[in-house]
């Protein structure tokens, strides 16, 4: 990314957005194959089912009943008897069909292991004989992108046509507010997605609020230094709750008829980061502040543990953070979910205990 992008209009389709079917069906909405929605067979699977986003969106899923398969890294791969086409095996001794998650979805700040009661599953992007057991039965998928790929479409690519083939029709990809279709790195996938799905969405959430209480470095500098680095200058985020990422996920991945492709998922207003740092330590108890670095400098930072093009890529997100491209809130999530998003306040007093500093202080 290399300069600001014009502000998102969640129901104005991006740049490489499909035109409109001939049917007048909207085009990421084709029924030119039956099982797009869910039947009582048919599971999501949900890929980065242990992350921030995936762990909340299997959840959701499961308190609605829909069947999970939660794929991740660690999982164990299928062994005999235990294969693809068995039902989901409960794994918290619940009864599948009786989901014992929070009603609202609400879940670990960060799962480590899938959620209870979904079907787990090895999966790796880099690895494409996992691909076959993860999509068993799979009739909708949560796309949460190779981490830290800077070129994920290559990738991506082939999985995305297998799930298709496999009978796939529908799909909800985790993309950001700051990359349009189109754009660079995940916005080659979401221009892609038309092609390949009868119906689907890109979820472009602006950054998330768990940043500041999960295990991303602002938090963990936080609870330390008390020092948040960043190169967006006075520019403002929206920053949103990755249960309200959750919500809008589901909802695409769920509703009938679905929402529109491209859904700019933000909070209730947007802070800078001082400003963000400012109600952190009001919270805290302690202070936590802004320090301003340049972009060539997070570049150098971020790329001491990051492939150097996707630290390239992300310092230039902060860039254009400071030019002002994430000045602006959508209204996504109380149009889908029928409830405003949550406010940076209510997350914080939901997550007291991640700001406990690290060691005692004197
Ligand atoms: N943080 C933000 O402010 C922000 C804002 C907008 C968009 N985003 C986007 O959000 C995405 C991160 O999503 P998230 O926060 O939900 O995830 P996350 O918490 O960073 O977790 C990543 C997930 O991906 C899985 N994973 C990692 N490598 C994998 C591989 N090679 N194959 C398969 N799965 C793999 C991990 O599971 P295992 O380790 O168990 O395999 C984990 O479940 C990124 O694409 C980022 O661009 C983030």
């Amino acid at each position: 990314m290399t300069g600001p992008q014009p502000p998102a209009d969640p129901d104005r389709p991006g740049t490489g957005h499909p035109q409109p079917h001939p049917s007048g069906t909207p085009a990421h909405h084709r029924t030119t194959h039956p099982a797009t929605h869910p039947t009582a067979a048919g599971a999501t699977l949900v890929i980065g089912a242990t992350g921030t986003t995936g762990s909340r969106v299997a959840r959701r899923l499961l308190a609605l009943g829909h069947p999970v398969t939660a794929a991740s890294r660690g999982a164990a791969a299928p062994t005999e008897g235990a294969g693809p086409d068995q039902p989901p095996a409960p794994t918290d001794g619940a009864s599948p069909d009786r989901p014992t998650a929070p009603p609202d979805g609400t879940a670990p700040t960060h799962g480590s292991v899938p959620p209870p009661r979904a079907r787990p599953v090895r999966f790796d992007w880099y690895d494409p004989t996992t691909f076959t057991a993860a999509l068993a039965r799979a009739e909708r998928v949560y796309l949460v992108p190779p981490v830290s790929e800077p070129d994920p479409l290559p990738v991506m690519l082939p999985f995305l046509r297998q799930a298709r083939a496999a009978g796939a029709g529908r799909a909800v990809l985790l993309s950001s507010s700051a990359v349009p279709a189109g754009g660079p790195a995940i916005g080659q996938v979401h221009a892609a997605l038309g092609e390949l799905f009868d119906t689907w969405s890109a979820v472009r959430p602006s950054w998330f609020m768990q940043n500041f209480t999960g295990r991303h470095p602002h938090a963990a500098r936080g609870r330390g230094d008390g020092l948040l680095s960043t190169a967006t200058g006075t520019g403002r985020v929206a920053f949103v709750d990755a249960d309200d990422i959750a919500a809008v996920a589901v909802h695409a991945l769920t509703a009938d008829p679905p929402p529109a492709a491209d859904l700019v998922v933000t909070g209730p207003e947007a802070l800078s980061y001082a400003e963000a740092a400012a109600v952190l330590s009001e919270f805290a108890g302690r202070p936590i502040s802004h320090a301003p670095i340049s972009v060539p400098e997070l570049r150098d930072r971020l790329a001491a543990h990051l492939p150097p093009a996707y630290a390239a890529f992300l310092a230039d997100l902060d860039g254009a953070i400071a030019a002002g491209a994430e000045d602006r809130v959508t209204d996504t999530v109380t149009r889908l979910t029928g409830r405003p998003p949550r406010t940076f306040r209510d997350h914080l007093a939901a997550h007291r205990g991640a700001l406990a500093p690290l060691s005692p202080r004197a």
